[in-house]
């Protein structure tokens, strides 16, 4: 059976599993300068089994960024706090995990995930939540045709601390 969700270009998305918390915790390990202050991944093997029991696959579904060639994971990307009734909406979480971050992958897995929210998942909006100064991470969404929405003071605890945070998002105009 495939476990692939959706396949792009050079990239694919499948669930995060079980079996992946050796290199993903390794890729997280090696990442920490490039996510630091901007996302909190898990860091050991107690924190990946409590952020793998998060993905439920009704509130929230956590998936990573493979390459299609050599299958290495080249990012994730979650689908959070899925809410349905009036709003059919989803919260992204993304990070790239070096080496291979800047060569174009993260914006292809996002693209595909974003996909996925819209077509397989049926949600309407789907919204990032992005610190200022997070360059990176605004050029992302702004390329999926993102608007920032808002902004929110002390919105989300990051690292300990209460991080203010732009809100962005795409709704499903189809
Ligand atoms: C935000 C983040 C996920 C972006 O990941 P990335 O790997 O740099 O993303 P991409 O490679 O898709 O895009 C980066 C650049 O590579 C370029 N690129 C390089 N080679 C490319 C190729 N072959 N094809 C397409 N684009 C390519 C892109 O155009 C893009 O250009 P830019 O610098 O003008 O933005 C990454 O910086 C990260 O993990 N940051 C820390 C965690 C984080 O902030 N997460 C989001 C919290 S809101």
């Amino acid at each position: 059976m495939s476990v692939e969700l959706t396949v792009g270009t050079r990239v694919l998305l499948r669930r995060v599993r079980a079996e992946d918390e050796g290199r993903f915790l390794e890729l997280v390990e090696a990442s920490s300068e490039l996510h630091r202050p901007w996302v909190a991944l898990p860091r050991s093997a107690a924190e990946f089994a409590a952020y793998l029991a998060r993905f439920d696959q009704v509130g929230a579904v956590g998936m990573v960024v493979c390459l299609r060639e050599g299958g290495d994971m080249a990012g994730m990307v979650n689908i959070n706090e899925i809410v349905r009734g009036s709003y059919q909406r989803g919260v992204l979480g993304y990070a790239a995990f070096l080496p291979h971050a800047g060569r174009g992958y993260m914006s292809e897995g996002v693209a595909l995930a974003v996909r996925y929210a819209f077509d397989r998942l049926g949600l309407h909006r789907v919204e990032a939540d992005i610190q200022p100064g997070n360059a990176a991470s605004v050029r992302l969404v702004e390329r999926l045709g993102f608007r920032r929405e808002g902004f929110s003071p002390a919105y989300i605890k990051i690292d300990g601390m209460w991080r203010d945070h732009e809100r962005w998002a795409l709704t499903n105009e189809v």
